[in-house]
């Protein structure tokens, strides 16, 4: 029984709004909405928040390889996240996401309070830059050949090969992998977080023994390699906050989105009144706060999330828990292989809670991996799901509504099995409590054992033949249906569909201490079919489908489907059109045109007049002194307010959204295009 009720905050790693959820990712959503509903059953107040990961330099380069603004992008991803989690029955309180005003604020004034306490340190450092794209490289967006071991085409902070690991001013003929330039080095100002200075609070933090283990030897070895302070600015251009003392700095993409955390619960606080704010992350804060993540993001959450809540004078976390890697079919998932498996995908062919039982039935506290074996995920669910806990049911069903009206007995005489299967609950619980789900799987799956047994030795389908046992079969499966309600009440956070099915079907709901009460002279509905067995064809068919997933909770790019790409041509043709470089030399509103800006353009020594329909989008002043391309052989045209001499390249749908185009540095006036 519930003893006095917690208060729990408990969210999930916020995903990256630049792709799809696959099966990797579920398996940390699962885990956490398996322990949330068993808090949410057991009473307890249990908040639930989660959000997109909408910031940072993966993000912004997507959205302009889409051709789409960024805040498009992660609108339409949050959508299809939201979407996959529902489907999944992962429950969320709240989704949100960091792109937001409570986001912003938060961030902001964290940010402040460590300043003003000390915490933030300024100094020059260089990094690569892309000289085309104007824009600093993050590691990753480097690629060259490995430093150790002379492999080609690596990335900058280490090498697939040989697995070493260096600073990307290290790479051998490194390439900008936005737009294949050589980058160069260049200075800038950065903003860093002392987290040495918080040295003492987290290794206390480590010693206080609730963490587990591997995280606790994790964070140890970290500390002897001595805590280095955090990089957390980049310079524009970058999506995110801007750093708000520091105009053209922006805040790292890791710096706001453990925010996001508490952004989200704001958000659930305000949209909701459910929970208040400050009870739960003010320092001296009675409530639970749990953080579930996997094993790559540790050092986030445990060192650098936990410090700038004390130096801002929040509360910590009670607990960071961390979970592994999922393989699937004992590698790396593959796309090659079909086993990149997005959520969609699945859902499309198999039924959500097949997979949350597989997990739950292999889950453990630790940090180990947990590979999705497809054979063995089929005949685990068919075994213990449908073979076990539902067969009680359908063996036992049909007597109840055939024979007895579909009445449970009024009273039962032997409840000794009943009232081992409710005392199970006591180790059952502690087993969810300690995320030992496995375990509770195990518990749950061997009195399945005892109850299936305890039917086959009842025999009932022998007893009814004589009319004279009439009262024994109803007593028999009217234990048989109690049994199974005892199991379907434990598995309900693991199968939450499953068991609304079941509580349809017997007519009660559920909540945990459901399972310290027994059904008699009690009605319940005819029996259906409640779970359907996987089949194999299922699982091959979305292996098929995996191989040729093109991503399909990506947004289309809506230029190409607005305007296809024209029919093809040959070469003559585009030979015919003469573009030059041409310098901008003046440009001027046009009396009585309010779309058009007069342009004179620079040759090289010859000059042309060109009418320009890019006024919304252009100053006419910034324009002045730039170099652009133009159509130079074009038939002069007589307009409303001269002659039109030629035509200057522009994309883009038009009125603000128009951009010219500028060749590279070094092209000079009159030279052809080709
Ligand atoms: N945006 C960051 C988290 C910020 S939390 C303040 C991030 N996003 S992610 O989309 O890459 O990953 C989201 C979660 O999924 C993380 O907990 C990550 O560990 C987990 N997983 C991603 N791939 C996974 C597997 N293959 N297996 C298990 N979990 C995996 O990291
Ligand atoms: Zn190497």
């Amino acid at each position: 029984m519930a003893s006095e009720s917690r208060k729990i905050l408990v969210t999930n790693a916020l995903p990256y709004a630049n792709g799809p959820i696959h099966l990797g990712h579920m398996l940390g959503y699962i885990q956490a909405d398996v322990w949330v509903r068993f808090q949410k059953m057991r009473g307890h107040e249990c908040h639930f928040v989660c959000a997109d990961d909408a910031h940072g330099t993966p993000i912004m380069l997507k959205a302009k390889q889409l051709g789409i603004s960024p805040e498009q992008m992660i609108s339409e991803m949050k959508v299809n996240h939201e979407r996959d989690f529902a489907d999944f029955h992962v429950a969320f309180d709240n989704y949100h996401t960091t792109h937001s005003d409570e986001n912003r604020h938060f961030a902001e004034l964290i940010y402040t309070r460590l300043r003003d306490a000390g915490h933030i340190k300024t100094e020059t450092i260089e990094q690569l830059y892309d000289p085309q794209e104007q824009m600093f490289l993050p590691d990753r967006f480097v690629k060259g050949t490995c430093p150790k071991c002379g492999a080609e085409d690596q990335y900058g902070d280490n090498c697939d090969v040989c697995g070493a690991t260096y600073a990307p001013t290290e790479l051998k003929n490194p390439t900008s992998a936005v737009s294949g330039a050589t980058p160069v080095l260049r200075e800038s100002e950065h903003y860093f977080f002392d987290l040495p200075a918080f040295a003492e609070m987290l290794q206390q933090w480590t010693r206080s023994g609730s963490l587990q283990p591997e995280m606790a030897n994790k964070l140890n070895e970290w500390f002897e390699g001595g805590l280095q302070r955090w990089d957390i600015s980049r310079d524009a251009p970058y999506f995110g906050f801007e750093i708000p003392d520091a105009p053209g700095k922006f805040f790292y993409v890791w710096l706001d989105a453990p925010i996001g955390y508490m952004g989200s619960f704001k958000n659930y606080c305000d949209r909701t009144g459910a929970a208040n704010f400050d009870d739960y992350w003010q320092v001296d804060s009675k409530a639970e706060l749990y953080h579930i993540i996997g094993k790559d993001i540790i050092y986030f959450h445990s060192l650098f999330w936990p410090a700038m809540l004390y130096g801002a004078n929040f509360r910590q976390p009670t607990n960071v828990w961390a979970h592994g890697f999922i393989t699937v079919n004992g590698t790396k998932m593959s796309k090659s292989k079909g086993t990149f498996i997005m959520a969609r995908t699945y859902l499309d062919h198999l039924d959500p809670d097949y997979l949350r039982y597989y997990f739950a039935a292999k889950l453990t506290s630790r940090i180990d991996d947990l590979d999705l074996n497809l054979e063995d995920f089929a005949q685990r669910v068919n075994a213990d799901l449908v073979g076990k806990v539902v067969n009680i049911a359908s063996r036992c069903a049909g007597f109840i509504s055939k024979k007895f009206d579909g009445k449970l007995a009024a009273e039962l005489s032997d409840t000794s099995l009943l009232e081992e299967f409710q005392q199970a609950a006591s180790s059952i619980s502690e087993a969810y409590e300690q995320r030992e789900f496995a375990k509770a799987m195990r518990i749950i799956m061997a009195l399945a054992d005892k109850a299936n047994a305890y039917i086959a030795d009842a025999e009932p389908w022998q007893l009814i033949k004589d009319p004279a046992k009439a009262a024994e079969v109803h007593e028999i499966c009217s234990i048989g249906i109690n049994l199974f309600r005892l199991l379907m009440i434990y598995l309900t956070p693991v199968v939450p569909e499953l068991s609304q099915r079941v509580q349809n079907f017997l007519k009660d709901e559920f909540n945990w201490d459901s399972s310290q009460s027994i059904l008699t002279n009690h009605q319940i509905e005819p029996f259906k079919a409640l779970l359907q067995r996987v089949d194999m064809t299922q699982v091959k068919a979305m292996i098929e489908a995996s191989k040729t997933d093109t991503a399909p909770a990506q947004p289309e790019n809506p230029h190409l489907q607005d305007d296809p790409i024209a029919a093809e041509i040959d070469f003559e043709s585009f030979a015919k059109v003469d573009l030059r470089v041409a310098k901008i030399v003046s440009a001027e509103h046009v009396e009585g045109a309010d779309k058009l800006l007069r342009l004179m353009l620079d040759l090289g020594g010859e000059q042309r007049q060109v009418f320009a329909g890019i006024k919304a989008a252009y100053d006419p002043a910034s324009l002045v002194g730039k170099n652009t391309v133009m159509v130079a052989n074009l038939a002069p045209r007589k307009m409303r307010f001269g002659m039109s001499e030629g035509m200057v390249l522009a994309a883009g749908p038009g009125g603000k959204d128009i951009f010219i185009l500028n060749p590279d540095d070094g092209a000079e006036p009159g030279m052809r295009v080709k």
